[in-house]
């Protein structure tokens, strides 16, 4: 298959290379707490009943993916955010049965998991659900959590080394058969895997890595690289780079997606509210771990960002806030695809709630807005 047939038949059978301009996900919902560090009241709690409650809903309203969190153990703080989470493979699996249209993709720590396991795991996913699995990969930045594996965590550039060398062996095993790999971290020995996947070359693969390390394995690797945007203008110049790395050193594209926590409401002002809200319940012994962890350990962020974005982490977990009516919630959104924003995975407080007002609401606004057909 050439790029130009690639391209057709994943614009035909894969939802995320659908024509819809601005895509639609939802991002976290499998872990507590979901991406709000906070005690605000919400029914959503993270059960597979209720997890599938929602999945539903944004199946049922043509979203385009769902993005859950890779986490092993909670942060800590007086939510121990994010600690009740939901494995993310048999998490996908169980969701495939259940939905018609939408991709499930698994959030997979390359240190805890073999790149046979892995891609074994994956291909029979894409299988359930007929071609609509996807892999985001991360490369394990809460070191307490790497720890837990009995492994020393590696520094945060060979972690990107690790996970290049992850993913060719994953990529070897879903488009080849009988191969060997001697690498620096992984051995391979007639390589062998079937069912291939359903998806061709693979399936679709994301990364959210922001660092000059994290940029150039999503560049080289994936389909879609995931950015955190504190500011329009900042949203442009990472998505532009990601985009131009790809281009000059790898001669390919990728498409870029982000995240953000949506507060929508009848008017401003009770938007405003409820963001407040979020906030003034914050837990911020958690988002203080968080941050800690994020500045040490991520090498993206200095430490004066990370304070001043503290609430943005208790509100949405670092992503880009869409807050207000329906009007304004879109016109955040008609930003976001103005500066090259392929996609959103959204964050409620409770989600199960709030999509289906996003549904009423927000989404005949997106189609008026030329974001939706
Ligand atoms: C949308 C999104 C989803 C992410 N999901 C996870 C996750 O589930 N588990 C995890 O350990 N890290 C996750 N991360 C962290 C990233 O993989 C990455 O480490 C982080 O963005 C910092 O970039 P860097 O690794 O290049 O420094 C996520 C980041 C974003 C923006």
């Amino acid at each position: 298959m050439n790029a130009t047939e690639l391209m057709e038949y994943r614009r035909k059978h894969v939802p995320v290379f659908n024509e819809q301009k601005m895509k639609l996900g939802i991002f976290g919902m499998n872990c507590s707490n979901g991406c709000t560090i906070s005690h605000a009241e919400t029914t959503f709690v993270p059960t597979y009943k209720h997890n599938l409650a929602i999945a539903q809903q944004a199946d049922d309203l043509g979203f385009e993916l769902l993005v859950p969190v890779g986490r092993w153990r909670g942060f800590g703080g007086t939510t121990d955010f994010n600690g009740d989470c939901m494995e993310v493979y048999t998490w996908a699996a169980a969701l495939a049965t259940q939905t018609k249209h939408i991709m499930l993709f698994s959030t997979s720590h390359v240190p805890t998991v073999h790149p046979i396991v892995a891609a074994k795991q994956g291909a029979t996913v894409d299988h359930i659900s007929e071609g609509r699995w996807g892999l985001n990969v991360v490369c394990g930045w809460f070191t307490p959590e790497m720890e837990m594996f009995g492994v020393q965590q590696m520094d945060h550039d060979t972690r990107y080394k690790y996970a290049g060398e992850w993913m060719r062996v994953v990529k070897r095993l879903w488009s080849e058969q009988h191969f060997d790999h001697e690498g620096e971290f992984f051995r391979v020995k007639d390589g062998y895997l079937l069912p291939k996947p359903v998806q061709k070359p693979y399936p679709v693969l994301i990364n959210a890595g922001f660092s000059p390390a994290g940029k150039d394995f999503s560049a080289r690797e994936v389909d879609f690289n995931f950015i955190s945007i504190d500011t329009l203008e900042n949203g442009k110049a990472a998505s532009d780079d990601v985009k131009r790395i790809a281009r000059q050193s790898y001669q390919r594209e990728i498409g870029v997606m982000s995240y953000g926590l949506v507060v929508c409401r009848e008017t401003e002002r009770e938007a405003q509210q409820a963001y407040r809200y979020i906030v003034e319940k914050g837990d911020w012994e958690a988002t203080r771990i968080i941050l800690n962890l994020l500045g040490v350990e991520s090498g993206s962020f200095t430490k004066e960002h990370l304070t001043t974005f503290a609430e943005h982490f208790i509100a949405g977990w670092g992503g880009y806030p869409m807050v207000g009516t329906p009007e304004q919630v879109v016109e955040e959104l008609a930003k976001l695809s103005a500066i090259g924003i392929e996609g959103m995975i959204l964050c409620w407080l409770d989600y199960n709630q709030e999509i289906q007002y996003f549904g009423e609401r927000v989404m005949p606004l997106m189609k008026q807005a030329g974001l939706r057909q």
